[in-house]
């Protein structure tokens, strides 16, 4: 079993953490299996979130995965495809929401949270999933928090992308 053990300095953290997500993802191909464990790394590894977890492009819709923190919406529709996530998938790219008041169609699973980040992960090419992060901190996340949140989603993608 991998053993989870932290740093103080936050970039060595989360060198740290990508390892132990490296290793998860080494020999597994089961996705309810990994994205499980990786939000319950998320979890242990990142301080001052409230809810750390995945939502799965289906059909269109962004459908709940493997998340760790208060129960969450299950379905957010794509349309109108609302939201920080449906922004991400729109975007393709990472989103830093330092303050999701201010952030027009936000959709808020837990009134606790107030700054948000979520990454795109592919699959062959297409988005597949987002990872989504969020914390009752204003502005919790900064540049060196969206460069390992960047690389935890392209490390998934990678596994993903892999026959
Ligand atoms: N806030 C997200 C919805 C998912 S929850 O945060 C878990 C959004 O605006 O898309």
């Amino acid at each position: 079993m991998v053993k989870i053990t932290k740093e103080q300095d936050t970039e060595k953290n989360y060198v740290r953490m990508l390892k132990v997500i490296e290793e998860f993802l080494k020999d597994e191909k089961d996705e309810i299996a990994n994205l499980s464990n990786i939000s319950a790394v998320l979890n242990e590894y990142i301080d001052n979130i409230n809810w750390v977890g995945f939502y799965i492009l289906k059909n269109g819709d962004l459908v709940l995965g493997p998340f760790q923190g208060k129960p969450a919406c299950i379905r957010i529709k794509g349309n109108p495809g609302n939201g920080v996530c449906f922004a991400c998938v729109k975007s393709g790219k990472l989103i830093n929401v330092p303050d999701v008041n201010a952030f027009p169609g936000h959709i808020a699973c837990d009134s606790a949270t107030n700054s948000e980040i979520v990454a795109p992960i592919y699959k062959n090419g297409a988005i597949y999933a987002v990872l989504d992060i969020d914390s009752p901190v204003l502005d919790r996340f900064c540049e060196i928090d969206e460069k390992y949140i960047d690389q935890v989603a392209q490390a998934i993608t990678k596994w993903a992308t892999t026959p």
